[in-house]
């Protein structure tokens, strides 16, 4: 079995979350089961879920879910160069 080039791609569009007051990590490999939220799939991996602070009140944002941007966590537009 072949080992998946990192990060993978889990899908070619972000996702549209409302983030309450809190800290989340957001999954930075691809492999998590929603894509999204570090699931802790990234062990035996030398990558890591990025850490978001949440304060004062819910942000909502777009998350990127292909792996590929270049403003982690926040989607910049690079899966449509996928
Ligand atoms: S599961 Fe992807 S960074 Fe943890």
């Amino acid at each position: 079995m072949s080992t998946p080039s990192l990060p993978v791609c889990f899908e070619a569009s972000p996702v549209q979350v409302t983030l309450p007051v809190g800290v989340h990590a957001w999954c930075s490999c691809g492999l998590s089961a929603d894509g999204t939220f570090c699931d802790g799939s990234h062990k035996g991996t030398t990558l890591r879920p990025q850490i978001m602070k949440i304060t004062d009140h819910p942000e909502t944002c777009h998350l990127c879910r292909c792996k590929r941007t270049n403003t982690a966590p926040f989607c910049d537009g690079s899966h449509t160069n996928l």
